[in-house]
């Protein structure tokens, strides 16, 4: 089992997608462990995007993830991490892949819709970087049985 962050951007709570972004996830068998709709602090941004600091669409990204509310989610699964990256598509919608979020949702580089963490090390930056260990939830939902088969 791992764990791993998405974050519902500004655009798609815009957009008032975050239901059908969200139920991707659940029909994919996944489980959200924790969940909460914030306006993201200038300061946390910067931490959790301090990777792309020199890179020339820095600000501007900066200004987006902080202008106007995001869904935050913990989300937990047999190689959740890898999974939901696969789930989101290529970064640029243009380039995503049908049937992926960014494919089926978007069409340009900055509003792609939802953030996950990209390897073990950035999930766990970020996990706690977004949510105390008392707001995830440990539990197991009868349908898990017939999801994961051992
Ligand atoms: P994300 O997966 O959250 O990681 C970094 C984000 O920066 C990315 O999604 C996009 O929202 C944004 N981004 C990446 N490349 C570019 C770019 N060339 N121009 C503008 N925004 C970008």
């Amino acid at each position: 089992m791992e764990r791993t962050l998405i974050i519902v951007k500004p655009d798609a709570v815009q957009r008032g997608l975050i239901g059908r972004l969200l139920a991707r996830f659940e029909d994919k068998g996944l489980r959200i462990i924790g969940m909460r709709l914030q306006k993201t602090p200038d300061a946390i941004v910067a931490r959790h995007y301090e990777v792309h600091k020199d890179r020339p669409f820095y600000k501007s990204l900066v200004g987006f993830m902080t202008s106007g509310p995001v869904v935050v989610a913990a989300i937990e699964g047999p190689q959740a991490i890898t999974v939901v990256r696969t789930m989101l598509g290529a970064t640029d919608g243009r380039q995503a892949a049908p049937g992926t979020i960014r494919g089926d949702f978007g069409i340009d580089k900055q509003f792609n819709l939802v953030h996950a963490s990209d390897g073990p090390e950035t999930a766990k930056f970020e996990l706690e970087l977004f949510f105390k260990p008392e707001e995830l939830v440990s539990y197991t939902r009868a349908s898990d049985a017939w999801i994961v088969s051992n």
